[in-house]
């Protein structure tokens, strides 16, 4: 089927370079010329495993397209995703501007019937915005239906998500809709939920302040296990062996960041509060164990190091998890921070997210390293900020002997507790002991 994406960020590139690869025919737009450019050059703007692959590999089978015109993808596909950004406003709500215009935009290009999918997390009852606003500039009354679709890529995994999804949710009241999107997800061999579109959008908030309600779970039990010698880990695989919990989204660390889930548990709250007119306390006690675990952790350097002023200090880890270059809301960059503020001397390393970091200026005081060895190099602790596999590589005889003193903080429990202390590492994780 021909398909146009609109917004092609993170869920959009990968969305569109998946449905070309299962055979449809697709056109990504978007507004940013110079991002339009650097694809149809064969460039890709953002770091996702397989999705350079991916896109080099359709856009020459001529499956995959790249424009900033979106009458062009209007004309083209009979099926628009939108995947524009929704961030959230400093008042605490979501930001629909994006999302907005894209639907101005749809409306202004319709010629024919079109059927206009939201896929970008969106507070509940957007559908019906969007469709007003449609209505709204579609002077020649052309018909359309609106269907919710939501995402649920992880970043780092997102391309595999998005080729093998646990679930597809398609929300609308058109059987024409539902019946187009049945056809476009034929190729996947998912379960397809059918559902009302307000059900399918608040799946999206459930399932995020769910996954992270896990999190904020387990590091609470983190702090219940150091309290008694017992080990987070063993505790998660005991837990996350019954199936009605499952041991995903059970490890202990120094917290949750990204661009979801800070932003999606905030957006439920606020739903919560303003329909129902109570707090959703539940995730707001989500929200503070989260605010408070990165404090809880570093307390364990101070206890060790007394005065950070002065001390050098290795962070390896800056994206907010591995296998990707994000570092939005990132927990290690706060960590760095943090210690930067005790006037500490910072030296990180990260595969992926210096290139950003630098951009965006977000540790302007920190010393940018070559390698992890480089950045133990005279260091007096070792702090694992984001579980990068290549960390757990580095030879813990070779980190000894660049370091001035040897201890280790784990915030993400990276390494084996008793095979570190045999190199004579002082070693702290999270939860064990
Ligand atoms: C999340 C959801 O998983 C995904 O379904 C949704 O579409 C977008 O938001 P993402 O934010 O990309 O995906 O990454 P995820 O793997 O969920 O990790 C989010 C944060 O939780 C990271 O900071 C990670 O370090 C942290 N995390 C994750 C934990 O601290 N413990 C865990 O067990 C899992």
């Amino acid at each position: 089927m021909k398909l146009c994406i609109i917004g092609s960020g993170h869920v959009g590139l990968v969305t569109g370079a998946c449905f070309a690869e299962v055979g449809h025919h697709v056109i990504c737009v978007d507004n940013d010329q110079h991002k339009v450019d650097m694809l149809v050059a064969g460039k890709v703007p953002i770091y996702e495993p397989r999705l350079e692959e991916l896109i080099r590999r359709n856009a020459a089978a001529k499956r995959l397209f790249f424009s900033s015109s979106v009458k062009c993808g209007v004309d083209a596909a009979e099926v628009i995703f939108v995947t524009v950004p929704t961030p959230l406003r400093t008042d605490g709500n979501v930001d629909l501007s994006c999302v907005e215009e894209a639907a101005c935009e749809i409306a202004l290009a319709l010629r024919a019937y079109r059927v206009v999918v939201d896929k970008s997390t969106v507070p509940v009852k957007t559908g019906e915005k969007v469709a007003e606003i449609i209505h709204r500039y579609n002077a020649a009354d052309i018909p359309f239906d609106i269907v919710s679709n939501p995402e649920f890529l992880r970043e780092g995994c997102a391309v595999r998500d998005s080729l093998h999804p646990d679930r597809i949710v398609i929300g609308s009241s058109s059987q024409r809709a539902i019946a187009l999107m049945e056809k476009i997800y034929e190729p996947f061999s998912t379960p397809l939920l059918i559902t009302d579109v307000n059900s399918a959008e608040l799946i999206k908030h459930a399932a995020n302040s769910f996954l992270a309600l896990k999190i904020s779970y387990i590091n609470m039990v983190a702090r219940i296990c150091e309290a008694n010698k017992a080990d987070v880990e063993k505790v998660a695989d005991g837990i996350g062996l019954d199936k009605r919990i499952g041991r995903d989204f059970l490890d202990a660390g120094i917290g949750y960041g990204g661009s979801c889930f800070p932003k999606d548990i905030a957006t439920f709250i606020a739903i919560c509060q303003q329909q129902l007119g109570e707090p959703f306390a539940l995730l707001k006690e989500v929200q503070r164990i989260n605010d408070t675990q990165l404090e809880y952790f570093v307390s364990k350097i101070r206890g060790v190091l007394r005065v950070l002023e002065g001390k050098k200090i290795a962070v390896w880890g800056l994206t907010f998890k591995p296998d990707t270059d994000d570092i939005r809301n990132s927990v290690a960059v706060d960590l760095i921070n943090l210690l930067i503020s005790e006037r500490a001397i910072v030296q990180v390393y990260d595969p992926k997210g210096m290139k950003k970091s630098k951009e965006l200026g977000v540790v302007p005081t920190a010393r940018f390293a070559s390698s992890p060895l480089d950045a133990a190099q005279g260091a007096e602790a070792l702090v694992i900020a984001t579980e990068w596999k290549e960390f757990a590589a580095v030879g813990l005889r070779e980190l000894k002997a660049r370091m001035q003193a040897w201890s280790i903080f784990d915030g993400r429990n990276l390494l084996n507790p008793s095979v570190v202390r045999q190199f004579g590492f002082s070693y702290y994780s999270v939860g064990r002991f």
